[in-house]
């Protein structure tokens, strides 16, 4: 069978990214310019400096990676592209260049969702296999998804306010060590012990999550020492905030594989780098004769290779979009 090489583009948040990938496993070259430097000054992302970046780097990023594969645009199959969710601006950058690229060399566009990109960055560790429970934890999404088949997701449930991601960048933030927190507080959490008491988040029969209690408590504990003119133990604050995380995510994360007596499970997202939850992710599957995959840490957080891979598989479904296709800020998982 002839080989297939998506052109895939990424920018929906703050990561400029494009990526080359045969038959939606192998990497042939990927390139990522990340603004963090520019938004760590802001503590956050800033949605209007993030577009106008990406309209900067966006050409020198697909050329670069052109470069990187030595390839032509001749040579590409079909060019896959995050259409949402994400924030609007820059999630138009990609899409108008993706959509330009296509109409001149006459190529098949592939919307992709950007959370499927996520989950489909665990085929370039392994094929993935169904069905399966694909946990996806992110800036953005906590949520628990059943996939059937390829590209058949149903979402079991999620977080009721806050993302993971989010709790740990604004944790981070109150106890002063930067943006973005999840990998900062992720080393810290290895270096202290678990001694705040803080409240379980959503410990029920669900498959939801809440973590807005638990980011409320911190704040209010971090206030009320500094107003006694105490000092916050910043490891063990981080280390006791992660455990109850991780537990209350791996709990509800098995009892989904029980539930559905799925013996498969990929994790997604950048908060998919975490190590304390890989380290008991990896417990609990190996105690529950689970098969897991992780996507490599440095796809966990936003890149075009994961988009490329996921649009391989719309592409063999022949699933292509027309020029009228539009960037989304908020859609669901299909
Ligand atoms: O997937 P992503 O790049 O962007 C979204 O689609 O949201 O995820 C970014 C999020 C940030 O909130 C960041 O703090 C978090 O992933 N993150 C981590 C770690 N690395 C990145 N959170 C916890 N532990 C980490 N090691
Ligand atoms: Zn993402």
């Amino acid at each position: 069978m002839k080989d297939i090489y998506i052109l895939g583009i990424e920018s929906s948040c703050d990561e400029t990214s494009a990526s080359i990938i045969r038959n939606g496993t192998d990497e042939i070259a990927t390139v990522i310019l990340s603004q963090i430097d520019i938004h760590t000054n802001f503590g956050g992302v800033v949605p209007e400096i993030a577009s106008r970046h990406h309209v900067k780097n966006i050409t020198m990023v697909i050329e670069d990676c052109l470069n990187k594969a030595n390839m032509s645009m001749n040579e590409i199959d079909a060019i896959a592209v995050t259409y949402g969710p994400g924030l609007i601006g820059s999630l138009l950058v990609g899409l108008e260049s993706a959509k330009t690229l296509s109409f001149i060399y006459n190529k098949p566009l592939i919307p992709v969702h950007h959370i499927a990109g996520h989950i489909y960055a665990n085929n370039l560790v392994k094929t993935m296999k169904y069905p399966l429970i694909a946990l996806v934890v992110s800036g953005g999404h906590t949520d628990l998804v059943y996939m059937e088949d390829e590209y058949k997701f149903k979402r079991l449930g999620g977080t009721l306010d806050d993302a993971v991601g989010e709790c740990y960048d604004k944790v981070a933030r109150v106890i002063g060590v930067g943006y973005p927190g999840g990998p900062v507080i992720d080393k810290m959490a290895t270096l202290g012990s678990h001694t705040y008491n803080l409240p379980i988040p959503l410990d029920d029969n669900s498959y939801n999550f809440s973590f807005s209690g638990l980011k409320s408590a911190i704040i209010n504990l971090v206030h009320n020492e500094e107003q006694r003119g105490n000092e916050i133990n910043k490891e063990d604050l981080a280390t006791s905030f992660q455990e109850v995380v991780v537990d209350i995510i791996t709990k509800k994360t098995l009892k989904a594989l029980k539930d559905f007596n799925v013996k498969n499970l990929v994790l997604a997202g950048g908060v998919a780098a975490n190590k304390g939850l890989r380290d008991k992710l990896t417990l609990i599957c190996e105690e529950n004769d689970i098969d897991y995959t992780f996507p490599p840490i440095k796809y966990c957080t936003d890149n075009a290779a994961m988009i490329a891979t996921a649009g391989y598989f719309l592409y063999k479904e022949g699933r292509f979009s027309d020029l009228q296709l539009n960037a989304k800020s908020s859609v669901e998982l299909q």
